[in-house]
């Protein structure tokens, strides 16, 4: 295809139908903002700009899209309909040649294969407009495609300003459109907002380059699911439906088991590799999961990287944070923003890690926190270990080096360092830093009376 169109994308609306406060194109499907998706599309497929309109919440839009580079945005101050809509980018259109894709905020399900075949087509037919559509069972809301009797497109007809005959008509408009430039602009000075919900339409231009013998083209779309708009919660939830079922089929198509993959959801920018296994309940968002890693039930990974052989077992979340080769975390513990584990590490049941690097073959096996520490190559953290990294007003380092081993609920009061084959005694309360091979105990001293016990049971 030689052929570069500008994309403009609608996104000013504010979505009454959601009833929120966030502006529609930013409500999430499968982990990201709507606007984003529509955004990955068309930056996939070949484009000359792309450019977005905003109005509603605009701020809080262009903001959402500040990761993508070369976006230009267009201000609609006052939402008067889709027609409007296009208006406003018209100042940079109108002075460029060739084409528009005019995309949807709001429709985020198209196919990229599909979306090509369009513009080939809207090429190779020299047309003026060439439109999508669909046959749907249930057409309710969507604007209804008018066809002549040798089967031409020569208007849309919105739900609103529909006869009965008209609303019984089931193939719809997707409200997504390839023009040509100069054609568009010619017939949207035209329009007007006598309708019932007193609009410019931009479903009227059809009409427009039909009498003036322009070519327009609808274009059937055969899986109704591409072209599904989102206008209210209920849609959302289908749409997402629709994409884990896509993300997930790709995945197993890929060589990785998903078990329950109804339950399983997995964002559009999430690398697996081969014979990885995903148990129901797992979320996973903007992460790399190698070979041979297992995931179990109501796991949440997030910008994160899992290298192979991870096991990452039930109820545990994973955030920003790196886990080497078979290394096993949870069930039920957290690592949390810049953690990074090495190769065969154990990380147990209930064990919180915040900003701390566990070098090959560390273990903090039951209920501890480990918060801005390094803890060294084989080093043993006894069960209810805690460093105690913030004094109220900073947060201080703990380093624990090669070797240590820390009996069960020991403290380490940082800024501290342990040196290398240090060994803690259980019960220690850690404050000052210790050269390597050192013994340290920091605990209470026992006192023992022998028969004191009846004694006291009978005084209290
Ligand atoms: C629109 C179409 C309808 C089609 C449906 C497909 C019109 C008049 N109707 O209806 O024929 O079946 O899409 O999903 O075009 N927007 C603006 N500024 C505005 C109004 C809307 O930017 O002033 C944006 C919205 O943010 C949204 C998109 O345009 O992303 C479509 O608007 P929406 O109100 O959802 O139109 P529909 O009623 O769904
Ligand atoms: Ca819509």
């Amino acid at each position: 295809m030689n052929f570069y169109p500008h994309i403009l994308i609608l996104a000013a609306g504010r979505g009454k139908r959601m009833k929120s406060e966030l502006p529609k194109v930013l409500h999430e499907v499968l982990f990201q903002p709507m606007i984003h998706h529509v955004l990955d599309l068309a930056f996939a497929i070949p484009h000359s700009s792309v450019s977005v309109v905003i109005g509603h919440g605009g701020n809080e839009v262009k903001k959402s899209c500040e990761s993508y580079s070369n976006l230009q945005f267009f201000e609609q101050k006052e939402q008067r309909g889709t027609a409007d809509a296009v208006r406003a980018g018209q100042g940079f259109l109108e002075n460029q040649t060739g084409h528009v894709l005019v995309l949807s905020g709001d429709v985020i399900l198209l196919r990229k294969k599909s979306l090509e075949n369009l513009l080939k087509l809207h090429e190779s037919e020299k047309a003026a407009c060439t439109l999508v559509t669909t046959h749907l069972n249930n057409p309710t809301g969507y604007g209804r495609i008018l066809r002549n009797e040798n089967c031409q497109v020569v208007g849309i007809r919105e739900e609103a300003d529909s006869s009965a005959q008209e609303k019984k008509i089931t193939e719809i408009n997707a409200g997504i459109y390839c023009f040509e430039i100069g054609a568009l602009f010619k017939s949207l000075a035209k329009i007007s907002n006598q309708n019932r919900q007193g609009e410019f339409y931009l479903t009227d231009v059809i009409e427009l380059l039909v009498q003036q013998n322009a070519k327009v083209i609808g274009v059937p779309f055969e899986d109704p699911e591409e072209t599904l708009g989102i206008n209210d919660r209920f849609a959302l939830a289908e749409a997402e439906k629709v994409l884990q079922k896509r993300v997930n089929r790709f995945h197993m198509e890929n060589g990785v088991t998903l078990q329950g993959a109804d339950n399983i959801w997995i964002d559009t920018k999430t690398e697996i590799a081969s014979d990885v296994t995903i148990e129901s309940g797992v979320r996973i968002r903007k992460s790399k999961i190698a070979s041979h890693c297992k995931i179990e039930a109501n796991s949440r990974i997030e910008r994160s990287s899992l290298h192979a052989g991870t096991k990452i077992r039930q109820g545990t979340v994973i955030d920003e944070s790196t886990v080497g080769e078979k290394t096993t975390v949870g069930p039920y513990a957290h690592l949390r923003p810049e953690s990074c584990l090495g190769r065969e590490v154990k990380i147990g049941n209930f064990v919180e890690v915040k900003k701390s690097t566990f070098k090959d073959g560390a273990k903090a096996s039951h209920l501890s926190y480990i918060g801005d520490a390094e803890i060294g190559k084989e080093v043993n953290l006894g069960c209810g270990f805690i460093t105690c990294n913030y004094d109220g007003v900073t947060k201080h380092k703990t380093v624990i080096e090669d070797g240590v081993f820390v009996g069960s609920d020991s403290q380490m009061v940082a800024p501290v360092t342990l040196g290398a084959r240090s060994y803690v005694a259980s019960g220690t309360t850690v404050t000052k830093s210790t050269p390597p091979e050192s013994l340290v105990i920091g605990r209470v001293k026992q006192v023992t009376k022998p028969g004191y016990a009846k004694k006291f049971l009978k005084k209290t």
